[in-house]
């Protein structure tokens, strides 16, 4: 393999040097504590990813408000009291060599509990969700913004707002979800409304020195859901506004399921052509793409073709925390690769389990299982 000379290249974000172009992209394992603060095994966790070799670290979904929790181990930032756990999680990351973002999030439809926060009342099974009213929204908004400010008062170098997997941001924009008739629903115009208030509202709370990401939905992939035509126009948006990086992903929940997207998520790059997209409507902002960017040699293509500016490892990461050193030739091994047809991580937090990867050896799965007192292997 010919060395991935822009692969391992520098970047400048906002005042901050990532050192490759290699980002892990957030990953929700379920290592959190159940009252939602930062537990050992996820600062142990961490400490791993960070020392990868990865310039970035983006540290998974954490919630702004309690009615937005996406499960009981969903990392908490709604309150002072979760700083003290996230400061020594923000340290964890630097002292092993990366920067550290932390993405906020609140789940909406997809939270775990019986009262939910909708931009429409819609059945979910037999539950019935009320439609989020003016002052609701404005509540969750102040939320997200406090929510950024305690991440930089827990030391991160930068806060990504989460607008995929279809929680409650992409909840206001897909106009299957989002049925109101008021200033926030119909037009594409009012559609983005909520998303670039919560956008806005997080710039203005930290200040624009300090960077803040948007994880950004390019497409739901379903056939009456958010298309590229949409969502590129938020994105135009999103860079008149400033925002440190535009990080690509599609799919929600909705699509997870379907046959197609199945078979789809299976192949490598799968996002890839979204990034590229993406970057065509917001060209001055670094874009990350993540989905089983399974080698350096794809990596180092995207990056030479322009398709994007970064790499976002998530899965890939966690089956191998040595891929980044691998990919600079620290370490002559071959790649473990996350196996396409396996899904034992996520279906592992969909259970309320901790999560392992099924391509760690067998002793590190047993240790990883000891840890956590589980006797089997089972999902
Ligand atoms: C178990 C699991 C948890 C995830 N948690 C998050 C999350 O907290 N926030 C987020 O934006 N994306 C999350 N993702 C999506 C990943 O960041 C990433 O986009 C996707 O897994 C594709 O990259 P990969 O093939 O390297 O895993 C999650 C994915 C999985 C499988």
């Amino acid at each position: 393999m010919t060395d991935p000379v822009k692969l391992i290249s520098s970047l400048k974000i906002k005042g901050l040097t990532l050192k490759n172009r290699i980002t892990m992209a957030p990953l929700y394992l379920g290592y959190a504590s159940p009252d939602g603060t930062v537990s050992p095994l996820m600062l142990e966790h961490y400490a791993e990813m960070a020392d990868s070799g990865a310039a970035l670290i983006v540290v998974e979904n954490s919630v702004v408000d309690p009615s937005g929790l996406g499960s009981p181990f969903t990392l908490r930032i709604d309150d002072d009291r979760f700083i003290p756990g996230l400061s020594r999680l923000a340290q964890t990351i630097h002292d092993n060599g990366a920067l550290a973002f932390l993405q906020i999030n609140h789940a909406g439809r997809y939270a775990f509990m019986q009262d939910k926060l909708t931009p429409s009342g819609i059945k979910i099974g037999e539950l019935e969700t009320k439609e989020m009213s003016g002052a609701d929204i404005d509540r969750i908004v102040e939320c997200f913004a406090s929510g950024a400010k305690r991440v930089r008062e827990a030391g991160f170098d930068g806060v990504e707002i989460h607008g995929g997997t279809g929680y409650l941001i992409v909840q206001f924009l897909s106009p299957r979800t989002n049925l109101r008739t008021d200033e926030y629903g119909g037009s594409l115009e009012n559609r983005m409304r909520f998303p670039l208030r919560v956008a806005d509202e997080v710039i203005n709370s930290v200040g624009k020195n300090f960077p803040v990401g948007y994880r950004f939905l390019a497409d739901e992939e379903l056939p009456d859901g958010l298309h590229v035509e949409e969502t590129a126009v938020l994105a135009e948006e999103l860079e008149k506004r400033g925002v440190a990086y535009i990080s690509v992903m599609a799919g929600t929940y909705d699509a997870f399921i379907l046959p197609e997207y199945i078979q789809k998520e299976k192949q490598e790059a799968y996002m890839a052509h979204y990034a590229g997209e993406i970057k065509k409507a917001a060209a001055q902002t670094p874009i990350i793409t993540a989905g089983r960017i399974k080698t350096p040699e794809t990596a180092e293509s995207i990056i030479e073709q322009g398709t994007a500016d970064l790499i976002g490892l998530a899965r890939v990461l966690l089956a191998d925390p040595l891929w980044p050193k691998k990919a600079a030739g620290l370490i002559d091994e071959p790649i473990v690769e996350c196996e396409p047809s396996c899904s034992l991580c996520l279906r592992r937090t969909m259970v309320g389990k901790p999560a392992f990867c099924s391509q760690w050896e067998k002793d590190r799965r047993e240790a990883f299982l000891n840890k956590i007192g589980e006797k089997s292997e089972e999902a």
